[in-house]
């Protein structure tokens, strides 16, 4: 009788400590996932979509040339987004995880077109069809189909920002010959920067709508382009064609004080991380993920590569671990192998 009182009174005891160890328990620290690609053909298979699937990711970015439209036919564009959507590995992904999604210049309409594609208004309305947008949602109301999307890890938010580096951007200025260094630039050159600050990429609109979301409160704030943020002249299309905007954009985030911003990026047919450094501001970091089916022969010279390239399919990855306070700026090939993590600390995210 003693020993099973002993028991029950253990048995209390242990009862009440196991509540207070699950009251007390330390809960996990959240990890935000956002994966991340661009440049796939609709008709070809996908893997990398299923192995981004299996990551878990909180949400999935599509940077653009989601399809390889080039059309002024509206059918075929829709066709071709059908027919992408179908594939088995899509599906997958849709079911797992949110998806948002941007344009690049093939799935807009056109190779390298900007606001002066015709068909523009068009392609807007099967965008936000194919990908299921509510009809009570703000692209509706205005041109283009930037937008941003909070999530939510514990008490931490992420900002997305999904720009639309097509619907606006005047005409990229063609390469007409300008001296260059010819062994570091073996290929044909499309494109020379603008020397005027009379062009844009954005459009005004589309500038004081992003001076606007970067007041917002977040603790991380992950810029989609579909063209390469960070990286030096190449010929091709970029933010370096347009240096005037690159530097608007590194001192709007400067004026907004918006710590944690991370840009992400497509297009090029690989994979890299480009870091841009600019007086009185943190580290820029654009992680460039391109290459869900497409590949390229060579990478361009890019002065601020830090990472990569990486030339096999692939997707990116930034896991942010709140609670060491690092993000992780990964990239997964299609064989399943991380060819490269690239981490900051949160703190090296912040100016102010
Ligand atoms: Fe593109």
């Amino acid at each position: 009788m003693k020993n099973q009182l002993i028991f029950f009174v253990l048995a209390i005891f242990a009862a009440s400590c196991n509540t207070q160890a699950s009251k007390e328990a330390p809960v996990a620290a959240p990890v935000t996932r956002i994966a991340f690609g661009s440049c796939g053909y609709q008709d070809q298979a996908q893997p990398v979509l299923r192995l981004a699937a299996a990551q878990q990711p909180d949400a999935f970015v599509f940077l653009g040339d989601n399809i390889y439209g080039d059309t002024h036919n509206m059918d075929t564009l829709r066709n071709k987004y059908e027919r992408w959507m179908a594939k088995p590995e899509y599906q997958a992904l849709k079911d797992s995880t949110t998806i948002l999604a941007t344009w690049d210049d093939h799935d807009y309409g056109w190779n390298d077109s900007g606001r002066h594609y015709p068909e523009k208004e068009l392609s807007k309305a099967i965008f936000l069809d194919v990908f299921e947008v509510p009809e009570s949602d703000e692209r509706y109301t205005r041109p283009g189909i930037y937008t941003d999307h909070m999530l939510k890890a514990g008490d931490k938010t992420v900002q997305i920002i999904l720009l639309d580096t097509r619907t606006f951007r005047d005409d990229v200025r063609p390469y007409e010959g300008q001296e260059v260094d010819t062994v570091a630039f073996h290929y044909e050159l499309g494109y020379w920067p603008y020397e005027t600050k009379d062009s844009t990429m954005l459009g005004e609109a589309q500038w004081a709508w992003l001076g606007k979301v970067l007041e917002k409160s977040a603790d991380l704030r992950v810029i989609a382009s579909s063209t390469q943020f960070g990286i030096t002249y190449n010929g091709y299309e970029a933010w370096a064609n347009f240096p005037h905007e690159q530097e608007r954009m590194l001192e709007l985030i400067k004026a907004k004080k918006a710590n944690g911003v991370v840009f992400i990026s497509g297009d090029v047919h690989y994979a890299e991380v480009s870091k841009v450094s600019y007086p009185g501001l943190y580290p820029i970091y654009d992680v460039t993920s391109s290459g869900i089916t497409s590949t390229w022969g060579f990478a361009t010279p890019n002065d601020n590569r830090i990472q990569g390239p990486v030339m096999e399919n692939h997707f990116g990855l930034l896991e942010m671990d709140w609670g060491k306070e690092e993000l992780h700026m990964k990239v997964i090939d299609v064989a399943g192998q991380e060819r490269f993590t690239e981490t900051v600390s949160y703190k090296g995210l912040k100016s102010w």
